[in-house]
């Protein structure tokens, strides 16, 4: 499990309604705080309105990690990596999920509803829950993502 148990920001849209109940069930289970800001049903949604609203809270700290679902996964990662500091990544395998962990950082993961099976999704929740970042090179690195950041700010 994370750190502290961190709490979670979590939103879809209506393809991975679904899905996104699960998760949360899964991770109130684990006795992690989970923020939902929607979808909460079904019904026809525009995902980007749920990718900025965790996108943004992630952002600007008030959450350190989030979780995204969408149909393919492939809209809210669009979305959300247009944020500064965030670091979202679409994991339709195990080995991603742990990697994008050690290597990236990842602070939001982003699954597809319409792509991974129930199990596979909690387990790939579960190993980017505990692996933690590995920081060395890894970090060298991801201080290049800050320069685009400062760069890509209109003053
Ligand atoms: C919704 O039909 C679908 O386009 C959306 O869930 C997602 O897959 C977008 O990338």
């Amino acid at each position: 499990m994370p750190e502290k148990r961190t709490p979670i920001i979590i939103g879809s849209d209506h393809a991975a309604y679904d899905l996104k109940e699960k998760v949360k069930v899964f991770l109130v289970e684990r006795g992690i705080d989970v923020e939902d800001v929607g979808s909460h049903s079904e019904d026809s949604v525009d995902y980007p309105d749920f990718g900025i609203k965790v996108a943004s809270m992630v952002s600007g700290g008030k959450f350190e990690r989030g979780i995204l679902l969408c149909g393919t996964g492939i809209g809210m990662s669009m979305v959300a990596n247009k944020f500064p500091h965030v670091r979202a990544a679409l994991c339709t395998d195990l080995f991603s999920s742990i990697m994008s962990r050690r290597h990236n950082n990842s602070n939001i993961l982003v699954l597809g509803g319409r792509v991974v099976g129930d199990i596979l999704a909690m387990e790939i929740v579960k190993a980017w829950l505990e692996t933690p970042f590995e920081g060395g090179r890894h970090q060298r690195r991801l201080e290049k993502f800050d320069r685009i950041d400062t760069a890509m700010t209109v003053s």
